[in-house]
């Protein structure tokens, strides 16, 4: 699809463009993980399990080569800790090597490596222990990032300690009330993030283990960039109900932001809007597009979160999309999504946000917490042969990052202004 030269907006050198993953959902068989237990425990009510997934712990070389030929300059992926450490106090020098390969092959590649160091699965003993509320979990923490730093050596700028500590918080309080009404885990596709309050004690706990994490870091190598990635709900609030929908995105979203103030950059990760009424959430609008996970096409909603963190953590504090797509078996769709993200990210950018990079969810179809319904890939995976099939998306998005630009702020063809600055 071809981007008139007029609505272009022409991307700084060294503005990462690329996709990303987490290693649960795409490598396969995390058989000492939390999440893996769940999925395979006897009565267990999750619609999938994650079972071979893309086969990505034996086959990243190719999905590295695939994203390099497409054009795409980095990519996000996670290192399991559960493979790293798969019993309490026993690291794994495989795993390590395993990883610290991957790292060397995306530079190879031409990619910049953007790490993650958990992305919501933990090892099976952690959480066996208490998890994130077990009193030394901070130091547990830091004290893998500490092994990890063998894997990061002097090849990895970015490093995101955890992935939407937001999200842990309510899924934590969502499985409590689950276990507490005797059903199921909340694991499902369908999570609906509104109808739980976060757990503050599991909140203050990861606050504290990125604090330590940072400073792990940062100690071993004082070059690394290091943040976390938040999900930002895009809360907009209905006339009057201003005062409720702050209160709701404070616990739900703007405490891990407001953590992020000293950090050296900050991950957005937007997919959708959440209105608020004064009585709470308020349902999709009747009549309105959505997605696979029964979200709303919106994808106006990167563009607003950007504004929203840049408003919350700072201008001082740069922001790297770490995650925006959509769940659809239209790659059409796909397209205008990510089309219409982009030029909302670019009238954000024009706007004076300070924006490095962005990574598309997802590199690949791949495990959707419960599913593999809900297709987020810009590159489809056969699920018996895991051959890679890169997908129309793919070679747009591709060519977007070859030649350096994003489709620009589009929005001002309907006379809305192209920047839409949320308080
Ligand atoms: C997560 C991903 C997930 C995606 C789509 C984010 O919450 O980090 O793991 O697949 O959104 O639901």
């Amino acid at each position: 699809m071809a981007v008139p030269p007029a609505a272009r907006y022409p991307l700084a050198p060294g503005f990462l463009m690329g996709a990303s993953t987490s290693a649960h959902q795409t490598e396969g068989n995390n058989i000492s993980s939390d999440l893996w237990a769940l999925e395979n425990r006897p009565g267990g009510v999750l619609p999938e399990r994650s079972g071979d997934a893309a086969d990505s712990f034996h086959r990243w070389p190719e999905d590295m080569d695939l994203l390099s030929e497409l054009g795409f300059n980095a990519y996000r992926f996670s290192i399991e800790w559960a493979r790293i450490e798969p019993e309490d106090g026993r690291v794994s020098h495989a795993a390590i090597a395993h990883y610290r390969a991957m790292v060397v092959g995306a530079r190879e590649r031409g990619l910049e490596p953007v790490v993650t160091l958990h992305h919501f699965t933990s090892p099976r003993w952690f959480s066996e222990r208490g998890g994130w509320l077990a009193e030394d979990s901070a130091e547990r923490f830091a004290t893998y990032a500490r092994t990890a730093t063998e894997i990061l050596g002097d090849d990895v700028r970015y490093v995101a300690t955890i992935n939407e500590p937001n999200m842990v918080a309510l899924v934590h309080a969502l499985r409590r009330r689950a276990s507490h009404d005797g059903g199921g885990t909340g694991g499902g596709v369908a999570f609906d993030p509104s109808t739980v309050e976060p757990d503050e004690q599991v909140t203050a706990a990861l606050i504290r283990a990125h604090r330590a994490t940072v400073s792990v870091l940062k100690d071993a190598n004082p070059d690394y960039l290091v943040g976390w990635t938040v999900a930002n709900q895009v809360y907009q609030p209905e006339p009057g109900a201003e005062e409720v929908a702050r209160a709701h995105g404070m616990s739900r979203e703007d405490v891990f932001l407001h953590a992020a103030r000293d950090n050296d950059w900050i991950g957005v990760q937007a997919y959708t809007r959440h209105r608020i009424a004064v009585n709470g959430p308020l349902p999709v609008p009747d009549g309105a597009e959505t997605t696979l996970t029964g979200w709303e096409f919106y994808p106006q909603a990167l563009g607003q979160a950007v504004q929203h963190t840049r408003q919350i953590v700072g201008q001082h504090v740069p922001i790297l999309v770490t995650e925006n797509g959509i769940a659809t078996s239209d790659d059409e769709r796909r397209i205008a999504y990510t089309e219409q993200a982009l030029a909302g990210l670019a009238a954000a950018m024009h706007d004076g946000a300070d924006v490095r990079g962005y990574l598309h969810w997802s590199a690949l179809d791949n495990y959707e917490w419960g599913s593999y319904r809900p297709t987020f890939g810009l590159i489809a995976v056969d699920p018996r042969t895991f051959a890679r099939t890169p997908k129309p998306s793919a070679h747009w998005l591709g060519a977007l990052a070859r030649d350096g630009y994003l489709p620009a702020p589009a929005v001002t063809a309907n006379g809305n202004p192209p920047v839409r600055t949320l308080v």
